[in-house]
């Protein structure tokens, strides 16, 4: 009986013993399973539909290497509310890391709340939060691209166009006559796009007339109309259109086509992103420069961060600048090029 007593005591206590061991591990390990919450501005915009789906395959080819990946795409349409709502739903279904690109990046505090008080790390992308609040917890990463150095080779394309054509200089006055279609206010794409093109082409010793600008919010009917406006104040003036995009290049250029130019009339047109229509419009010869916006590496870049973030592993292979952002490089695209960036 003694003997059977001490004999259940000892099993008893390597019981508790394993219980509590398996409960260490259990808290220390970490979910194997990832829950990926995407939440995006607007899938509307060309350039972001295209990168969200790189995105999409990326998250693929990682659940084919053996990584067990569901994904919830939210889209805000353009509402920072919805947005909002968006992200709470993401969290309450359980995500374990969260890919979210801003409606307003410079309003982000609801969303890192929620994150932080669920410990869901964030990985921003595309629509860049400002510093401080990028400070505000170390679990938030951002992967994008520098503004100026897309808009410093377009200033390069352009300034390469016009010294290897004399007819850029159409009414020959030794200025080109220009005009700027830009994106969304209060993007860091829009206003450093232009500024550091138009600087660039200065730079270059291009001499520079700027006739008018017009906002388009990175789209093509918007930037048709705005474009449709200036050609009625500066009919037969315009040399030159730097869009800070390619929809919004596509946009003038219908302007135009609308307005029944004909080719021989048509300014030098310059774009950014590389999106499909875009990278078609330059081996066409309607766009005469693009810049990429890579998103493969943008997309590959996001994900191996959401694995990371979630397993932990992984993370010293990142290439991080300042320890929490990743920022892949532009590529100038000509018609000499550009077969290379068709996927
Ligand atoms: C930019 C891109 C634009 C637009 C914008 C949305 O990087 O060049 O076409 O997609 O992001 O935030
Ligand atoms: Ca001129």
């Amino acid at each position: 009986m003694k003997i059977k007593g001490c004999f259940t005591a000892a099993i008893s206590f390597c019981m508790l013993v394993l219980l509590f061991c398996g409960c260490g591990r259990q808290q220390s390990e970490v979910p194997e399973k990832i829950q990926v919450g995407v939440a995006c501005y607007n899938q509307s915009d060309v350039f972001l539909g295209e990168l969200v789906s790189c995105l999409k395959q990326q998250f693929e080819e990682l659940e084919d290497s053996g990584i067990e990946i569901t994904v919830m795409v939210r889209d805000a349409a353009g509402s920072q509310r919805t947005q909002d709502d968006q992200v709470r739903e993401l969290i309450d279904m359980n995500c374990n890391v969260l890919c979210v690109n801003l409606v307003d990046r410079a309003d982000p505090s609801e969303i890192i709340d929620l994150a932080r008080d669920n410990d869901v790390p964030i990985i921003f992308f595309n629509r860049e939060p400002v510093a401080e609040d990028m400070m505000q917890w170390e679990k938030l990463y951002y992967v994008g691209a520098k503004a100026q150095q897309s808009g410093e080779m377009q200033g390069e394309l352009a300034a390469d166009a016009v010294a290897g054509d004399a007819q850029t200089d159409r009414n020959r006055d030794g200025k080109i006559q220009y005009v700027v279609l830009e994106g969304e206010p209060g993007h860091q794409d829009a206003i450093i796009r232009t500024e550091s093109a138009v600087d660039t082409l200065k730079s270059k010793g291009v001499a520079l007339e700027k006739l008018g600008s017009g906002i388009a919010n990175w789209d093509r009917a918007q930037a048709q109309n705005r474009m449709q406006q200036l050609l009625s104040q500066y009919p037969n003036q315009i040399e030159m259109v730097l869009a800070n995009n390619d929809a919004m290049a596509l946009g003038a250029i219908d302007a135009y086509k609308k307005l029944n130019y004909t080719e021989a009339a048509l300014p030098v047109f310059f774009g950014i992103d590389g999106t499909e229509a875009g990278l078609e419009a330059v081996i066409e010869g309607k766009v005469a420069a693009t810049v990429y916006n890579d998103k493969e590496g943008q997309a590959q870049a996001i994900g191996n961060l959401a694995v990371a973030a979630v397993t932990g592993r992984g993370m010293d292979e990142m290439a991080f600048e300042n320890e929490k952002y990743i920022y892949l490089p532009y590529q100038k695209v000509t018609e000499e090029n550009v077969r290379e960036f068709l996927y």
